[in-house]
Parts: structure tokens; C-alpha cells; sequence
């Protein structure tokens, strides 16, 4: 299979036939998709479908559950032929310990921590008892995370320099929150561009409405490389 490529495109649509309306017009522009939510929509046959085309999936369950739990839908999501699977650090280690032991049976499944979610303030960490700010318990987390064994982490643009300095040259990146120069940051807590999100040391971006909602899906995806050098 070649290689997919470090840019993901975000699959967020509520129906398969919208998703595979945009995969159709991508073509061979995109190698790799993530199925987050549109997974509860479309059902797991849309991940088998993407996989058989020769695509590979990131399957963003974002799980936070006790560890046999989230074992179990580890496994599922290597069952369906995902490369990538997320779990959430504020779980602690016995969760994302688990999620690394059930991926050892599907060798190119990897498995990425969440650490703060952008949308998180200083106030809502404080809500929970998390005195730290945002930054520190970014750190902490992702430290525990690699502890734990996972392959990387999602970050923020913004983060990922730092992050990258902690967990050195080996691990996963994978940077959402990414939109073209000029490109407003939409909802996003910590936007930068693509080539922001490379240059501080990315190893995949996620983009999903600048391509997905474009007039032009695979064009938009050509200034997404282009900008990011790739
Ligand atoms: O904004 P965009 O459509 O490019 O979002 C792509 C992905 O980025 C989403 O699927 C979501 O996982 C993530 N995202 C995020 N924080 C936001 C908005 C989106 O992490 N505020």
C-alpha cells in the first residue's frame, strides 16, 4: 500500500453517504481519514469499507472508561483495520496501559493520548481539582502517556514544540487544529497553519472543514501540502 502521508483528513458528517461523498472527491488526494463521531452515525462497516479501499483510519474514540473496557474497544477498533485509536490520559495509567497491551495484537495500530482538550479553561481544570495550569498538565499528562507506552499524542499547534522536547524524536504528534494562512481559527482553542504545526514538529496534521467544506475538496487539501512543504 503506499504511503499514506502525514495529513488526515477529518471525516465529521453526520451519514456515511455524506462522508463518502467528500472520499469520492478526494480520491487519490487522501490516503488517510479520521472517523470520530460519524462512527455512531455510519457504523463500523464504513471503517472496513475505507480500509479495504486502501486508506488508512484514525478512529477517534477518545476512550475513557476502566481499562478492560477500553482493551475491548481497542481491539475492536484493530478488528476493523484502524491504524490509530485515542484514550484519554486524565484516565491515568492503568487506562492507557491497557489500550497499548490490546494494540500489541494489531501491529499497525497505534495508540495516541488526549491530554487537556482545547476547549478546557484554567476554570474548568479548577472545577476538577486541577490546580496546574493548562501547559503544566498538558506536560504532565503526556509524560504519564509515554510512560504508559502509547505511540504519541494529540496536541495543539501550539503545543507541539514543547511536547516534542519532552517526548523526543521517536513518538506520534498528531496535530488538529490546523487552518490556512488567512483561514479565521474557526472554533478552535490553539490554531496555527500547517506548516506552523510541521515546523514545531508534527508527525501527522488533522484538517477537517477547510477541505471538507471546501468548493473544491482535493484543491483545498493541495494548499493544506503545500503549505505544510509536504
Ligand atoms: O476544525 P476542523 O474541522 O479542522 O476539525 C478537525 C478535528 O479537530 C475535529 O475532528 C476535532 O477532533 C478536532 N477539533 C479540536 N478542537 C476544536 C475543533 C476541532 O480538537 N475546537
Amino acid at each position: 500500500m503506499k504511503s499514506p502521508g502525514p495529513i488526515i483528513v477529518a471525516l465529521d458528517f453526520d451519514s456515511r453517504r455524506a462522508a463518502e461523498a467528500v472520499v469520492d472527491r478526494l480520491g487519490g488526494e487522501c490516503r488517510f481519514y479520521k472517523v470520530g463521531e460519524l462512527l455512531t452515525a455510519a457504523g463500523p462497516d464504513l471503517v472496513r469499507h475505507l480500509v479495504a479501499q486502501g486508506h488508512e483510519v484514525f478512529l477517534d474514540l477518545k476512550l475513557f472508561e476502566i481499562p478492560n473496557s477500553v482493551s475491548g474497544a481497542v481491539r475492536a477498533a484493530g478488528s476493523l483495520g484502524a491504524s490509530m485509536v485515542t484514550v484519554h490520559s486524565m484516565g491515568g495509567t492503568g487506562i492507557m496501559a491497557a489500550a497499548v497491551a490490546a494494540a500489541r495484537d494489531f501491529p499497525r495500530l497505534r495508540v495516541l493520548a488526549l491530554t487537556v482538550v482545547t476547549s478546557m479553561t484554567g476554570t474548568d481544570l479548577a472545577d476538577i481539582g486541577v490546580a496546574d495550569p493548562a501547559g503544566e498538565q498538558v506536560l504532565r499528562l503526556a509524560g504519564l502517556a509515554r510512560k504508559a507506552g502509547c505511540h504519541g499524542v494529540i496536541a495543539s499547534p501550539q503545543e507541539t514544540a514543547q511536547l516534542r522536547g519532552l517526548l523526543g524524536p521517536d513518538s506520534l504528534i498528531v496535530t488538529p487544529g490546523v487552518t490556512l494562512p488567512g483561514e479565521s481559527g474557526a472554533d478552535h482553542a490553539r490554531p496555527g497553519t500547517p506548516r506552523a504545526a510541521v515546523v514545531a514538529g508534527a508527525s501527522h496534521i488533522v484538517v477537517g472543514r477547510s477541505v471538507t467544506r471546501a468548493a473544491d475538496p482535493a484543491a483545498a487539501l493541495r494548499l493544506v501540502r503545500t503549505d505544510a512543504g509536504l
